[in-house]
């Protein structure tokens, strides 16, 4: 029987609950958060983080509060008190993770976050083995629900961004200030988690370019659909030998790529490596259920004592962005093909899109 204090009593972590509820392999002995919750948690309810962390009785700590300031002081604490720690969090997951992974072997203890990179699809952890026997060449993926679900319904449905925003808000897909999935931040953080496992390298989020889809409107998309292409906003990681290069920006995709097939609020990552062929994952990058089940595999691989023994992050590298190909340029009401642009031509348009 595994013990399992949880942390963040919100969307995530009531998924948790119901799934460890159902479990016989868990028990659920206290949760985290605010004396609010008090009615829905009763007694479960502690609103200390040291009187969880220091409680003897607690083997694991699950960590869905979000955010990293208090997220941080959580995971380092219940590592240090021989707690294995499972995270949804992909925030404190791409900043810290290289030391996180060190208090874990230091204590003995497992740190797993399969949850903060796509939700509920298996993918960190297939990932950490394949790199253990392939070369990785290039991951590629779509992994934001949010925009995933706006391109799509403005591409396949005719609608204006304003209106796909709201329905996406309305579904519990976007959040009321949808920047951050908009101008491609979450998946920095996601794109830096894929890219540090793979390549044990510590990855500062800020020197990852990001270009968004906020400028995004039906001129573009009436452009692009002329050239049977589709927008999908993409991560792009490769592990070349002259540096590793990390991109996120919409990519026009033809109809023969698989990531173009990957509609509304699903995430889609290709693996591409020298023995395993491009690998495509597929699934609903968020919400409740999907990203619970993530934390349950988690949980599952400690208990049955199988949890992947990842490397040590070792130094730090500077990613070097691969800005080749060509690239459609969006200023005010014009359009420019260039090849190889400058990142400062990229930055100065208002829209951009690599053609594939
Ligand atoms: N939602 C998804 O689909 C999804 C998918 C993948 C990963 N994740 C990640 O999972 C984590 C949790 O996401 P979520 O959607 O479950 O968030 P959420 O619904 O906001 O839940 C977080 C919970 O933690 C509580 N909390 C935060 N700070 C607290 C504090 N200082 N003291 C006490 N309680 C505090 C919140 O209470 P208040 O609301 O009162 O602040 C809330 O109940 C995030 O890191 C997120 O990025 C989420």
């Amino acid at each position: 029987m595994n013990n399992i204090a949880l942390f963040g009593y919100g969307t995530v972590g009531k998924g948790v609950r119901e799934l460890i509820d159902r479990n016989p392999l868990f028990h659920l002995i206290s949760v985290f958060d605010r004396k609010e919750k008090e009615k829905e948690l009763g007694s479960l309810l502690i609103t200390s983080i040291d009187e969880i962390i220091n409680d003897k009785e607690v083997d694991t700590v699950v960590e869905c509060l979000g955010g990293d300031s208090l997220s941080y002081e959580v995971i380092k604490k219940a590592l240090k008190n021989g707690k294995n720690v499972v995270t949804s969090n992909k925030e404190t997951v791409s900043i810290h993770l290289k030391e996180y992974l060190s208090l874990a072997e230091e204590y003995r203890v497992s740190f797993e976050f399969e949850a903060s990179v796509g939700g509920g699809i298996p993918l960190i952890y297939p990932l950490s083995i394949q790199k253990d026997f392939d070369e990785i060449y290039e991951i590629k993926g779509i992994l934001n629900g949010t925009s995933n679900f706006i391109l799509t319904k403005m591409q396949d449905d005719g609608m204006n961004k304003e209106d796909a925003i709201l329905l996406a808000q309305e579904k519990g897909f976007a959040e009321k200030d949808p920047t951050a999935d908009l101008e491609g931040l979450d998946m920095v953080r996601k794109g830096n988690i894929l890219a540090s496992i793979v390549s044990k390298k510590e990855i500062d989020n800020i020197d990852i370019p990001h270009f968004g889809i906020s400028n995004i409107n039906p001129q573009i998309i009436k452009e692009i659909l002329r050239l049977g292409k589709t927008i999908k906003l993409v991560t792009d990681i490769k592990f070349q030998n002259d540096g590793l290069s990390i991109v996120i920006c919409p990519f026009a995709i033809s109809p023969e790529n698989p990531l173009s097939t990957i509609k509304n609020e699903y995430n889609g990552v290709m693996i591409d490596g020298e023995y395993q062929e491009p690998l495509t994952f597929i699934g609903k990058g968020a919400g409740k259920n999907p990203t619970a089940s993530a934390i349950l595999q988690d949980l599952i691989r400690i208990e049955k004592k199988i949890p992947y023994p990842y490397q040590k992050i070792t130094e730090k590298i500077k990613v070097k962005p691969d800005l080749k190909g060509t690239y459609l340029l969006f200023k005010a009401d014009t359009l420019k093909a260039v090849n190889n642009p400058t990142f400062k031509q990229l930055k100065d348009a208002d829209f951009i899109c690599k053609m594939e």
